[in-house]
């Protein structure tokens, strides 16, 4: 998690702080911003701030300050520094609370150096206690790192951050001042993606290949490299400190920071692109060619079983894929929660089909299952909605979700995308196994109807009305039987974590065996009742809960309406198939207008980020 940016050349602060905004997806517990600058006398400007928010020592500044970056961006604007070289960091906590003394950067205590830091250092206790003279402001593994480096310094600062480097355990990407040298920033990397590059009068560090800005020359550092960051000119070493020549990447293509448009939030607008990014992806597959070029046939020919897995939303994305290509294609499918995954003593057979959801591409846990996976000999597949994120140098073969970036932290268009994908898969996995080509452009026809279904569909009010009347209810549970439980689960999901309200979902015949007794007139039940084989069955638990007092909301496109709903509503009547697409875009909708109806800002909810790259 977390977002490093850093720039040497004019405007260095304005550049940084601009980055860490792009960055700030990763995280917005508090953000800082370290630069040089002689004559900048950032104490007498101080005085309207709390003395945590701004320190300089040796030439360096530091300004930092705790919630989201426009409240760092409020205080850079007044005091208005100026600088050539700047490192920036937006911090999710993992050690330590997040306030200001645990934002970044981390002065050592001499002052000598800055570090911003994304990932875990695991040993940091044991290395802390190796440090018993040193005075410590903060409670992160970050500070440790920043005094290491004073301890160890020798003279030559690369070799000094090469050394602490190798006595580090977990994952990094560091990007590192020291006072000497106030026209470099030093890059470290392990685990944590960061990348490095120049352009005409500048050089540029950030740990994401989207929000870098043009370079002429841009470099993805790899494990255990090392680089030199400068105005024109960027220096690449191993650990041995050799001079690497990396390949400048060439296949970039930064995408254009998304605007609100004429929305309140990006959750809302993005729920509103659900059809443009159902369209989109199916347009880039709509075709056996086009899915050949993306999974070749022959590894179709001799897959046995598949693997889906992700985590959060893509987990419930992987749920609908199985459901549709086990039923629909026959072949057993398995799916995983990635951080699970990991320690599961469970390896499948050579024949297996490794598929991996991950709407950022970066999520740790499921990288980690990629590797895992490959060391099993499987092949490998990405579903992932960020071209040249991680997750794809990792796979043999990658498919995109073309949702458009999405910024809001709860995934929204990117689910609906990725169970696109799930619906192109299965209709070409059957075109394969049964020589039938055709199959995945009539799959693609159908899908592009559900687009205009749901285009058309005008649920605003109803949604909002709903909205307002759970808004207060302390717990609410969500059932469904099959495809209408995994949608149960991801709606259960949105709605949790931006409005903060208790959410559980079950399987509809499983409430019985214990979670019932929680019901009472206090408590809201959704039901999904989309499919017409579980549809009595699930009525009937539905009447369970009427009875205990509890209060129902009924999703459905049958006629089964009736007084003892709470709510009912009335689903379009589509192919039942496809319901997963349509049904989830009324919850993602209450969920928005619940979040908005407390005052929250469901684009960033507490304690999340949009890109979880801890494991
Ligand atoms: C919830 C949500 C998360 C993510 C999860 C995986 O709205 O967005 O549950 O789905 O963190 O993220 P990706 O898909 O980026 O791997």
């Amino acid at each position: 998690m977390c977002g490093i940016y850093g720039y040497v050349g004019s405007n260095a602060i304005s550049k940084t702080l601009n980055g860490i905004k792009k960055l700030e997806y990763r995280g917005y517990d508090s953000s800082g911003i370290a630069f040089f600058s002689d004559t900048f006398k950032l104490n007498n400007l101080i005085k309207n701030y709390n003395n945590n928010v701004t320190t300089f020592k040796n030439g360096i500044n530091i300004i930092k300050e705790q919630g989201e970056i426009s409240k760092l961006e409020k205080i850079i604007n007044v005091l208005n520094p100026k600088s050539e070289t700047a490192i920036g960091h937006t911090r999710w906590a993992t050690h330590g609370k997040p306030n200001i003394k645990n934002a970044h950067p981390h002065f050592s205590e001499n002052g000598n150096w800055v570090v911003v830091h994304n990932g875990i250092i695991e040993n940091y206790d044991e290395l802390k206690n190796g440090l018993t003279s040193y005075n410590f402001s903060s409670s992160t593994d970050t500070e440790v790192v920043a005094m290491m480096l004073s301890k160890f310094f020798n003279g030559n600062v690369l070799e000094t951050i090469v050394n602490v480097c190798s006595k580090l355990v977990g994952s990094y990407a560091f990007a590192i001042l020291n006072y000497k040298e106030p026209n470099k920033i030093f890059v470290a990397k392990n685990n944590s993606p960061v990348v490095v590059g120049y352009g005409e009068n500048f050089g540029v560090v950030c740990s994401d290949l989207n929000s870098v800005e043009q370079t002429k020359s841009l470099f993805i550092l790899e494990n255990n490299q090392f680089a030199v960051v400068e105005k024109n000119n960027v220096e690449v070493f191993n650990n041995k400190l050799e001079k690497i020549n990396l390949k400048p990447f060439k296949d970039f293509n930064s995408e254009s920071e998304n605007s609100l448009g004429n929305y309140k939030h990006f959750m809302l607008k993005e729920i509103n692109e659900i059809p443009k990014a159902i369209e989109k992806t199916v347009v880039n597959y709509n075709s056996f060619e086009k899915i050949k070029k993306a999974i070749p046939k022959s590894l179709i020919k001799k897959l046995k079983n598949i693997l889906i897995i992700g985590c959060g939303t893509a987990y419930h994305a992987g749920l609908i894929g199985k459901k549709l290509i086990e039923e629909q294609c026959g072949i057993k499918t398995d799916v995983e929660i990635a951080s699970e995954f990991r320690y599961n003593n469970f390896k499948p057979n050579k024949n297996t089909l490794a598929i991996f959801v991950s709407q950022s591409g970066e999520t740790a846990d499921t990288i980690k299952a990629v590797k895992m996976s490959k060391a099993y000999g499987l092949k490998t597949v990405a579903i992932t909605n960020v071209k040249n994120s991680s997750i794809c140098f990792e796979v043999d073969y990658v498919i995109h979700t073309c949702a458009g970036k999405e910024i809001a932290v709860a995934s929204t268009k990117a689910y609906n995308a990725q169970i696109t994908i799930f619906y192109l898969l299965k209709a070409y996995i059957n075109a394969v196994l049964n020589d039938q080509p055709e199959l995945v452009f009539e799959e693609s026809k159908n899908l592009i109807k559900i687009a205009n279904v749901i285009k058309n569909n005008k649920i605003s009010e109803q949604t909002k009305q709903i909205a307002l009347k759970i808004k207060d209810c302390k717990s609410v549970y969500l059932i469904g039987r099959g495809l209408d439980y995994y949608t149960a689960m991801e709606a259960g999901l949105k709605l949790k974590e931006i409005s903060y309200i208790h959410c559980e979902a079950y399987p509809a015949g499983e409430l019985k065996h214990g979670t019932i007794s929680l019901i009472d007139e206090n408590k809201y039940l959704f039901a999904f009742v989309t499919q017409e084989i579980t549809k009595e069955k699930t009525i009937s638990n539905i009447n369970e809960v009427i009875s205990r007092g509890g209060k129902v909301i009924v999703l459905s496109q049958f006629n089964i309406n009736n007084n003892d709903f709470n709510e009912f509503i009335a689903l379009p009547k589509i192919d039942q198939l496809y319901m997963p697409l349509v049904a989830i875009t009324y919850m993602q909708l209450i969920s928005y207008y619940v979040s908005v109806a407390l005052n929250y800002n469901p684009d960033k909810p507490r304690s999340l980020a949009k890109s979880v790259t801890v494991e």
